[in-house]
């Protein structure tokens, strides 16, 4: 447990799986939690399982919108934990990918990353100019931004930028004192997989159940993750343990190697 009472931390993609077990490990954790997602239904039930949280509409592909809510949360509760967790994916090989599909998960995946973590940059610099203490900006890459991946191309592209994005961005804004980290979880049980296993059945002939048992196998610890184990480690990163913590990508995949 880590005491983020008096931190305010606004996450993307919060309404299911991941974000929302992020969302909810900082809520328990003491902080005040912005729950927004695309899916204002969901963010909105999230948020009522949260002491003190709020839920807002976002659509992270909406630059201007994005950056709004930023700065008004800034403005009336402070900002100190960015977690960039927003994501798609489409399953097909290179050749029959069209171009739509490949900018979708660039904007979704990669391009709204950089507009979450600049907003959150601009307002921590100046909060930390204010002497509030330096925030921290966890951006959601995936082991499959360490390697390609087949029928992954778009995902894998997207998530493998996202890694160096939060490496430029933690030399630039290291002299401040924030601190910019990427997870990279191997395989996670959460909604996402039930796109992902129909994705690959639909180009394989397999079930999505036997797609999803294909993955398990190859997982050494021979499970998948649980959204919980990701949202841990954002506990830990936002904790002062990992103080000295910054431009890493912090695995958690059951020892699937080498990444
Ligand atoms: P999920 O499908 O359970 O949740 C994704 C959330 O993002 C949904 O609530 C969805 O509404 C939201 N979202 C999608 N497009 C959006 C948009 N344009 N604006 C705002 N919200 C939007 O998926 P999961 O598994 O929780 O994934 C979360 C993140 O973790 C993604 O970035 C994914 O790439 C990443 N990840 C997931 C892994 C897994 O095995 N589940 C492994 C590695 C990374």
């Amino acid at each position: 447990m880590t005491d983020l009472s008096g931190k305010t931390a606004f996450v993307t993609g919060a309404a299911s799986g991941i974000g929302r077990a992020i969302a909810e490990r900082l809520g328990r954790d003491g902080a005040t939690v912005i729950v927004t997602d695309i899916d204002t239904a969901g963010a909105v039930a999230v948020a009522g399982g949260i002491t003190g949280a709020e839920a807002h509409a976002l659509d992270v592909t909406d630059d201007a919108r994005f950056d709004a809510l930023i700065d008004d949360v800034a403005a009336h509760l402070g900002l100190d934990i960015m977690v960039n967790t927003a994501g798609c994916i489409a399953v097909a090989p290179v050749v029959d990918t069209e171009l739509a599909a490949w900018q979708r998960q660039m904007a979704v995946n990669l391009d709204a990353v950089f507009i979450g973590a600049r907003a959150a940059a601009r307002v921590m610099s100046a909060q930390i100019a204010r002497g509030r203490p330096p925030g921290l900006i966890v951006n959601m890459a995936s082991g499959a931004g360490r390697r390609g991946v087949p029928m992954l191309a778009g995902y894998c592209a997207a998530k493998a930028a996202v890694i160096s994005l939060t490496q430029t961005l933690a030399q630039e804004l290291g002299p401040q004192g924030i601190r910019v980290n990427a997870l990279a979880p191997g395989h996670i049980e959460t909604p996402f997989w039930e796109e992902i296993a129909a994705g690959f059945a639909a180009h394989t002939g397999e079930t999505a159940g036997a797609v999803i048992e294909r993955f398990r196998a190859g997982v050494p610890m021979g499970r998948f993750g649980t959204a919980e184990e990701v949202a841990a480690a954002v506990a830990w990163l936002a904790s002062s343990d990992a103080s000295y913590v910054s431009g890493q990508v912090i695995a958690m995949n059951g020892a699937e190697l080498p990444w």
